[in-house]
């Protein structure tokens, strides 16, 4: 008889305090329960993310929202094997809640304990709706990550490129700040850009010819600062949004060509997947430019389920459950870590001083 395998996982690096009861028979994997809460209404009035107000909704709503997944899940909290909890990187005082949280339960249950890199569960969840082989090219566009990245095996990480100054998820919400939308910005812009004249408004592709398929955000925000006072009414901010979201389209074509090159040269096996995730991936206009070229360069092109783009807990347990399955646990004295890198090898680049050879 086939044994389930059962996993609760727990996420609080950031304003989404989220837990995920996953269960995984005959090789399928389940989700059971996917409970999520998020903190815009916290955080709308000061137009970003408040560590300390973060970490309290956080302390508030933890064990609701994990006894809401465990409940939805229908399972009995006994039949939890193990128990996964983000570690890092993200708000230390955030991390620490959630990872606390998990900790105490794999205590009382006991159970084993799993810290998981929150960059590792967005690498791994389109897992959830389509099969996933190692190794593949990953482009992770999040709200404090942009990177590419030769994904080898489980926390077997080599970074192709990276962005130097600003993550795309942060320039969306920066543009969509400027131009007057509400925060959390991001998604509206595409909504707007849908309605907008993309030619319009030109806007800089900083870095588009050198600098392998490393990124550069940050002028992108200048220019688009300095023409705010153009921008009188509903018309301006749609063809603002949509020369936007059209600039991102083509720097990001043009660096995944570069990145498509970079990890055929790496990688011996010749496995064309390329596989784009974090919560910029709910993007539609990036997936189909993507989905486009990769089908044209004979990639395979992955994206996760929309619901899974951004930050949630089944992620997390599902890095979790292949960790149980190499029985590769940890102990309850593991600590945060804030700046938790996917290649912990890679050097530190950023800032416009940095020198990007072509
Ligand atoms: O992965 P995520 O949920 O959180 C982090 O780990 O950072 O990503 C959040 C980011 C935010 O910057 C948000 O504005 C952006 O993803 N985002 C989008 C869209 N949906 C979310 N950006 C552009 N288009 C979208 N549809
Ligand atoms: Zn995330």
């Amino acid at each position: 008889m086939n044994k389930k395998i059962t996993v609760l996982g727990i996420e609080s690096s950031c304003d989404e305090t989220a837990a995920s009861i996953i269960q995984e028979e005959n090789g399928k994997v389940k989700i059971l329960s996917n409970i999520i809460s998020s903190q815009f209404d916290v955080h709308k009035e000061f137009g970003g993310v408040v560590p300390e107000l973060a970490a309290r909704a956080h302390v508030e709503k933890i064990d609701l929202i994990t006894e809401k997944a465990i409940s939805e899940s229908k399972i009995n909290i006994n039949q939890i094997d193990a128990i996964a909890a983000t570690a890092g990187p993200g708000l230390i005082v955030c991390l620490t809640v959630g990872l606390n949280f998990g900790k105490t339960i794999a205590a009382s249950l006991n159970k084993p304990f799993i810290a998981v890199n929150h960059l590792e569960g967005h690498a791994i969840s389109p897992k959830f709706n389509s099969e996933l082989n190692f190794p593949y090219l990953l482009l992770l566009i999040s709200g404090g990550h942009t990177q590419y990245l030769l994904v080898e095996g489980l926390g077997n990480y080599k970074r192709l490129g990276t962005t130097i100054d600003d993550a795309l998820g942060e320039a969306f919400d920066k543009t969509a700040k400027i131009i007057g939308i509400e925060f959390p910005g991001g998604p509206k812009i595409e909504k707007y850009a849908e309605r907008g004249n993309k030619e319009r408004f030109k806007l800089p592709k900083p870095i588009l010819n050198r600098g392998g398929c490393n990124l550069s955000f940050a002028g992108l925000k200048t220019a688009i600062l300095r023409m705010q006072p153009k921008i009188k009414n509903q018309k301006d901010r749609f063809d603002l949004a949509a020369s936007f979201q059209k600039t991102i389209e083509e720097i990001l074509v043009e660096k995944t060509k570069v990145a498509f090159q970079m990890y055929l040269n790496e990688n011996n096996y010749f496995n064309k997947t390329f596989v784009v995730a974090g919560g910029v991936a709910a993007n539609k206009g990036i997936k189909s430019r993507l989905t486009k070229l990769s089908a044209d360069n004979k990639f395979e092109c992955l994206f996760p389920d929309l619901s899974l783009c951004g930050d949630n807990a089944a992620m997390i347990a599902l890095v979790g459950l292949e960790k149980f399955k190499n029985k590769t646990f940890n102990e309850l004295n593991f600590n945060v870590n804030p700046r938790w890198q996917l290649d912990e090898k890679a050097e530190f680049l950023k800032g416009a001083g940095v020198k990007i050879e072509s």
